[in-house]
């Protein structure tokens, strides 16, 4: 079902040529792979399959509960999409898991290495270039499907899970990550715009950008130091409406940053105190 009233944004993506000059802004921006700044901290300057591995193992430590929300061990067989791909560590935890392997993204960039780490471990499936809100696959294409951080830089979040939707078996599932409109980091930064998306109807939600670049770097930042492009953020309330097509949608929050304070405390400790209520990223589980 879609909503009509939901279709409407506001701001640069309300129309066809809006839509493509933010689709062009994302891929240059994310052609550089998120996360290179990390790998080159992390000393790795070459993409041999040793350094990958290195860099996977990094990341999937910083993110331990990925393994909990992404249902890798149920994979085998199974037709998985993953919508913006980055360095690639997802990507290959899923081709590894035996899952006949899509990816999808805007930038050449992530395309490039993800068909590379297929390539290097002779796994089933391929990444292609193209954008989640006009996927190039048929309806109910796939089993399941991963997006994290993705769907928020589109320009437009409602479309993007209504496409996720689009793509997925009935009764198949998803794990899409957002990032959090109510976490600590928006109460600190940006405490009244906060207030009124926690009171706001979330039936009136509509797609926008975030217009305070500050904000956007906070959370995503290249090489020069600019903000992504594009990100929406989204309270609990808002993303449960915007997936209110899938059968079952389970939120979760999770991720604590290391800024001001937060720095004096183990990141296990800050992500299991304070993550469950005011954590950066929203974990929402969906099933078709
Ligand atoms: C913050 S990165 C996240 C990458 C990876 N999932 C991770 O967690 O490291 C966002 C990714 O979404 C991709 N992206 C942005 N807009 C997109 C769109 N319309 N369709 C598909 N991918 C998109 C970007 O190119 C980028 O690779």
């Amino acid at each position: 079902m879609v909503n009509t009233e939901n279709k409407k944004t506001i701001g640069p993506a309300s129309s066809a040529s809006a839509q493509k000059q933010i689709d062009q802004a994302n891929s240059a921006f994310w052609n550089e792979l998120c996360g290179t700044q990390l790998a080159q901290s992390l000393g790795i300057t070459d993409d041999s399959m040793e350094s990958l591995r290195r860099f996977d193992e990094w990341y999937m430590d910083f993110y331990p509960y990925l393994e909990t929300h992404i249902p890798f061990q149920s994979f085998s067989g199974q037709k998985v999409l993953e919508v913006g791909l980055g360095y690639g560590t997802v990507a290959q935890r899923i081709a590894d898991s035996g899952a006949i392997y899509s990816g999808l993204d805007i930038a050449a960039g992530p395309v490039a290495m993800a068909n590379r780490r297929i390539a290097e471990t002779n796994a089933k499936g391929t990444a292609v270039r193209g954008s989640i809100l006009d996927a190039p696959f048929p309806d109910a294409a796939f089993d399941y499907v991963v997006a994290i951080g993705s769907l928020h830089h589109t320009g437009a979040l409602d479309r993007a899970l209504r496409e996720v939707h689009r793509l997925l078996k009935s009764g198949g599932g998803a794990t899409v990550m957002v990032y959090n409109g109510t976490s600590y980091r928006q109460w600190v930064l940006s405490p009244f715009k906060t207030l009124r998306r926690k009171m706001s109807d979330p039936a009136r939600y509509v797609s926008h950008n975030e217009t305070d670049e500050r904000m956007r770097r906070a959370y995503d930042a290249n090489a020069a130091g600019s903000g992504a492009p594009q990100t929406e953020f989204a309270a609990r309330a808002e993303l449960a409406y915007l997936a209110r097509d899938f059968a079952r949608c389970d939120i979760t929050a999770e991720n604590i940053g290391a800024e001001s304070i937060l720095k004096y405390l183990s990141r296990p400790t800050a992500c299991r105190l304070f993550g469950p209520y005011l954590g950066l990223d929203l974990y929402c589980k969906l099933v078709k």
